[in-house]
């Protein structure tokens, strides 16, 4: 088992999880390792995945486990236990029972993982990257949580389809919590370097953010049983390779704010630099006061439900 590469954790083998690593495992970045409560699900996903090494032409291991001490080590963990939407729940409806969950996995990477970045995806999203942050201790900068990169991408396939234009040249930007409150920006979101705004009716616009806004409940609507995975495993996986290979890339997380945006002490998604070091730095964009008013809202409601209810 033991050679030179790097090693990404990822705690919880549902489908969110379970995407995360097979996506990760082609990335050839590193070895993977896949932790559940239920050791023959993380093992028997982890060996499905091993045997498609050869079919995909990756090398890199995938461990399937239940024991924390096989995370040490870990230069990145992503976190995607708990349960996800039904239809009909929003996700603060998942706070109790998520909230339980996140504070055991977060006492285990503690222990076993003490130096790694931390990437939660468990809903909801924003209240529980706060908790994990609180529960590990470590520093801010070293838990983030996996929101805006999906939500924009998102955006960014209503946008492809509107214009009738390859995917890979929109540059969506959606800003605030990973739920209702989340703040769509059609004027930093360009097509091809073009600004939206020029290309696309404000009618359409509104309705595409408003799509954006309610994109995972559409997709909890018709699954009829639990929730996304395929992009939002996705997404953390692009965003735990920005912090393995220090790219740096320039991309929404949801992060703990310090007076930016006129917020403190909360979660909230926004731009942010994702290096070695997890967030290596926020951009604070110019907002129109609506904007603002809207993100800020959106801070509120987090800091309002982590003091009612997780005790904040
Ligand atoms: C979604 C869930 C995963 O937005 O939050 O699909």
């Amino acid at each position: 088992m033991a050679n030179g590469r790097r090693k990404i954790s990822v705690i919880g083998a549902g489908n969110v999880g379970a995407t995360c690593a097979f996506v990760l495992a082609q990335m050839k970045i590193a070895d993977i390792v896949l932790l559940d409560i239920f050791e023959g699900f993380a093992k028997g996903k982890a060996l499905d995945m091993s045997q498609n090494a050869t079919v995909l032409n990756y090398d890199g291991t995938v461990t399937g486990t239940a024991d924390y001490n096989d995370i040490a080590g870990s230069d990145v963990v992503v976190v995607t236990s708990g349960f996800p939407r039904q239809p009909g729940m929003t996700r603060e409806d998942l706070i109790g029972k998520n909230a339980e969950i996140v504070a055991q996995v977060g006492t285990g990477i503690k222990e076993h993982a003490p130096e790694a970045v931390v990437i939660v995806v468990t809903n909801p999203l924003d209240l529980m990257t706060y908790h994990m942050q609180q529960t590990t201790g470590f520093p801010p900068e070293r838990v983030l949580g996996q929101a805006g990169v999906l939500d924009s991408a998102r955006m960014a396939h209503f946008i492809a389809l509107e214009l009738n234009c390859a995917e890979e040249d929109v540059s969506p930007m959606v800003l605030g919590g990973h739920g209702d409150t989340m703040v769509p920006l059609p004027r930093y979101t360009t097509v091809g370097g073009i600004p939206i705004t020029q290309l696309i009716s404000q009618e359409r616009i509104e309705a595409i953010s408003a799509r954006t806004a309610s994109g995972g409940g559409e997709i909890v609507k018709l699954l009829e049983r639990g929730s996304a995975f395929y992009a939002p495993g996705s997404a953390a996986a692009v965003m735990a390779e920005s912090v393995l290979n220090d790219r740096r890339r320039v991309l929404p997380a949801s992060c703990l704010l310090t007076g930016q945006y006129g917020l403190e002490d909360v979660y909230i998604g926004v731009p942010c630099v994702l290096g070695a070091n997890g967030v290596e730095q926020i951009f604070e964009l110019e907002l129109t006061d609506e904007e603002l008013g809207s993100l800020q809202t959106s801070g509120e409601f987090y800091k309002k439900q982590l003091a009612d209810v997780l005790g904040y």
